[in-house]
């Protein structure tokens, strides 16, 4: 956490890393905060990219109507491998700094975080984060703009792939989005009725969940679902039918759910998380905080310093886990 003196006149905004839905939301709080607060706001298009570019747009009251439904981002996003080099950091800097931005908004996951740090650290450009991801894995808050919707999208689609599993006495494997975080495939898992979760840091083995599966069909269940994350290796759900047609002759069929998870209309939660984070982000700014992120606890908003977050990891729910595998009997 730091201070900063400076009269601020003039915010930046920008969404940078994955899209998550939710993100409109941000924007639409900050520009609208920042305005009523007499600020001019600025949007700095594709993230870091755009930074690079100098693609840099004023933002008017009009320009968030009719966004706050919608996912995506209306300023687009990026990921930025020369931002990562201490040349592209200082062509970003010199174009917020000629634009007349004195402090930003970013609004992303712990990437973007970490670009963030250093543009403060390196050139002194005030910043306040608001963790919007799907995959919930940002240490200082509970929960990310995004990660509502993403469970609630991949949830609407495991139900229907139940339905014809049921009708077919099938085994499915539903692979999920999560990066290396286990946060979408606990929840679905749980909220779906999941037999198994399998997540990077979970301790569930292929034997155990085919023992799992036939202590199933003895008490007469005919179908069973597998939630599996994505981990560091997407693609992992059809390594894991693989192995359970080699250790028990079930097949199983994969579905990945993949990038679907991070599209649709934000929930009202989402909506509700991304406009409190937004106008918080910039009563922070102009009270002279920066180098933070706007986290929650449980209903409450928080300041956490961008470099804990970025230096801590986010221990997955493992009770979660094991509640979903006394409830799927
Ligand atoms: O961080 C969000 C996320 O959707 C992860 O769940 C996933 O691993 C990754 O982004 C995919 O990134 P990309 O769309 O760049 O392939």
């Amino acid at each position: 956490m730091a201070n900063f003196n400076q009269k601020i006149k003039r915010i930046g905004v920008y969404t940078s890393g994955g899209d998550a839905p939710g993100m409109n939301a941000a924007i639409r709080a900050v520009v609208r905060v920042g305005i009523a607060q007499n600020l001019e706001v600025y949007g700095i298009h594709s993230g870091y990219v755009g930074m690079i570019e100098n693609s840099i747009q004023p933002l008017h009251l009009r320009d968030m109507a009719n966004i706050i439904q919608r996912g995506g981002t209306m300023l687009k996003t990026g990921r930025s491998t020369d931002f990562m080099k201490p040349e592209g950091r200082a062509k970003a800097a010199a174009h917020i700094k000629a634009a007349g931005i004195d402090a930003c908004v970013c609004i992303g996951g712990d990437g973007s975080f970490r670009g963030a740090h250093a543009l403060w650290e390196e050139h002194q450009i005030p910043i306040v984060g608001i963790p919007g991801t799907i995959d919930n894995d940002i240490f200082g808050s509970d929960k990310t703009i995004g990660f509502d919707t993403a469970v609630n999208t991949a949830l609407e689609a495991i139900d229907r792939i139940r339905d014809t599993a049921a009708s077919h006495d099938r085994l499915f494997i539903v692979e999920v989005m999560g990066r290396n975080s286990g946060f979408i495939a606990s929840h679905v898992g749980i909220a779906g009725g999941a037999e198994e979760i399998f997540t990077p840091d979970g301790n569930v083995t292929v034997e155990k969940a085919i023992e799992h599966i036939k202590e199933g069909i003895l008490r007469g269940k005919t179908s069973s679902i597998l939630i599996a994350a994505e981990g560091q290796k997407p693609g992992r759900a059809y390594d894991l039918a693989d192995s359970i047609r080699k250790k028990s002759g079930m097949d199983a069929k994969v579905c990945i759910l993949g990038h679907q998870q991070r599209g649709g209309s934000p929930t009202a939660a989402d909506r509700i998380l991304a406009s409190r984070m937004g106008a918080a982000a910039v009563d922070s700014l102009l009270k002279g905080f920066c180098d933070i992120m706007i986290g929650t606890e449980g209903e409450r908003l928080v300041q956490v310093p961008l470099d804990v977050v970025t230096k801590t990891e986010k221990k997955s729910q493992m009770d979660l886990i094991s509640l979903a595998n006394l409830l799927a009997t």
